[in-house]
């Protein structure tokens, strides 16, 4: 295994299966894995930062190099304050491409010591996606295969309370 910390950031609103499946397979490669939450003030994101960290953390909780941690401002002062040598983002279709060059270019005028790299997900989950998931849930739709177990019924109270309560 790699001795660096590397960290991964993003909405998770909420945590999907494509998501967990970076993450597991991140903890296999770095020494420490920081699953960074973005707290998202101006965009208005469904769950908030404390409810995104809780879903992650359950979901993780027997992966013992993974945490959690809600953050404001730029991901690379965060990955700096955690001593990560590697900011890490999973790459689901040619169409993230584009976004996720920019993103790995900003950040590296930012810091050049830290590495962007780029998992590719695996073709089962290119279609999952956090707003996918929002919008089957909000029809009612099953979750099962779209976000872990460990949340599913978390994510479908969000919108159905009285059905899942
Ligand atoms: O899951 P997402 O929404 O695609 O994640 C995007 C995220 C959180 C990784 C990106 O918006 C981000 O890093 N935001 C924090 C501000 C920042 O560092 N911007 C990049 C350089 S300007």
């Amino acid at each position: 295994m790699n001795r660096n910390i590397a960290i991964y950031p993003g909405s998770f609103d909420p945590i999907t299966i494509g998501h967990m499946d970076i993450i597991q397979r991140a903890s296999r490669l770095y020494r420490r894995v920081v699953v960074a939450v973005l707290r998202n003030p101006d965009k208005r994101s469904c769950f908030t930062a404390e409810e995104r960290v809780d879903m992650i953390e359950r979901c993780c909780a027997n992966l013992m190099n993974v945490e959690a941690v809600a953050f404001d401002g730029l991901t690379v002062d965060l990955a700096r304050a955690q001593g990560a040598t590697v900011m890490l983002r999973g790459l689901r279709a040619a169409g993230d491409f584009e976004a996720e060059r920019t993103l790995a270019q900003l950040n590296q005028r930012l810091a050049p010591e830290l590495e962007t790299v780029l998992l590719i997900g695996r073709p089962e989950h290119s279609a999952i996606s956090s707003s996918a998931a929002r919008e089957l849930a909000s029809y009612g739709q099953s979750l099962q295969g779209i976000v872990p177990d460990e949340v599913v019924k978390q994510v479908l109270a969000h919108f159905h309370p009285a059905s899942h309560s």
